[in-house]
């Protein structure tokens, strides 16, 4: 039986499942919306991520640094199963969404990625009009009914309507880099996600579009659960609650390179009393 993620009881986690030792357990169980146990990504025979344990808010934005290939990627792509389409990866220990199991055999990974929504480093608009983007999503859903208005509600959220509403049948092609990024958070938010799981997205963005980004984030929070990767401490510190800071440990000796969570807290303490000498080190620039 295949359990649509609908039955998921909303703000409802399994309690008593060792929480105390979780970085970021004083957010309760009610309150997150992930909670990660121990979870480890090899590809192949390499592990890239492990002993990997948080919880991260429904309500919050969370933000993971740390040096280029220490698996925030990865990480990130654990919480929607994205992992899935990658020949040869294996994603163990516990994922939980609102309590289930994530990974658990009855959950449908059509269903979880409806729900929880990704942006890419690089917009990735499909070749067709702004409208069949933002619209692409409610149709594959059968939800054709008022259409026109779940298209503008979305472009609206995303802070892009009113750049886009008199070509909504031109190219999304043709809009700038920024544009193109907010179209594709449009085309997220139109099947209505309740996460949105975002790898570097104003990374190919000049100042104003990463800005706006930012604004849009804002306004998202409390309706949506955002995490987001980010190379950018500035914007790691302006916009997230919690920051998650992992770090790539190497064995010389068994040639393996392998990310762990070195530290987790409210964005406000990492950024000012980390209680880890590597955070301060990466924070302060001194190393990664
Ligand atoms: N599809 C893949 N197949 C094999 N190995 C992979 C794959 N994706 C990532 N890896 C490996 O996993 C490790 C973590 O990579 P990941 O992309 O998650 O890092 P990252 O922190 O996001 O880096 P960056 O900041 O450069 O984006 C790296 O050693 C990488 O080579
Ligand atoms: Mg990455």
């Amino acid at each position: 039986m295949v359990v649509s993620m609908h039955e998921v009881n909303d703000g409802v986690t399994g309690e008593g499942v060792g929480a105390a030792a979780t970085p970021g357990a004083v957010l309760g169980p009610s309150r997150s919306v992930f909670s990660l146990r121990d979870v480890a990504v090899s590809y192949g025979t390499a592990p890239a991520v492990e002993g990997v344990s948080l919880e991260i808010g429904a309500k919050e934005i969370t933000a993971i640094i740390g040096p280029s290939g220490c698996g925030k990627s990865t990480l990130l792509r654990c919480l929607n199963r994205m992992n899935d389409l990658i020949l040869g990866a294996k994603v163990t220990g516990s994922v939980e969404y609102h309590g289930i199991d994530l990974y658990g055999s009855a959950v449908d990974p059509v269903e979880v990625r409806r729900r929880i929504g990704m942006v890419f480093q690089k917009p990735n608009p499909f070749p067709k009009s702004i409208y069949d983007n933002v619209a692409f999503g409610p149709r594959i859903l059968g939800r054709k009914q008022n259409l026109d208005d779940t298209v503008e509600q979305a472009l609206r959220r995303a802070a892009l309507w009113d750049e886009v509403k008199d070509k909504l049948r031109q190219s999304a092609l043709a809009l700038s880099g920024g544009q193109q990024q907010r179209l594709c958070i449009a085309r997220s938010l139109a099947v209505e996600p309740d996460v949105l799981l975002m790898d570097e997205p104003c990374s190919a963005l000049d100042p104003i579009a990463t800005a706006r980004i930012e604004d849009l984030m804002a306004d998202l929070k409390g309706d949506v659960a955002i995490v987001i990767v980010t190379h950018n401490m500035q914007q790691a510190a302006r916009v997230s609650d919690r920051t998650a800071f992992l770090t790539a440990e190497v064995d010389e000796e068994a040639g393996t390179r392998v990310g762990r969570l070195v530290e987790y807290d409210r964005t406000e303490v990492l950024f000012t009393r980390p209680s880890d000498e590597r955070t301060e080190g990466y924070i302060t620039g001194r190393f990664g």
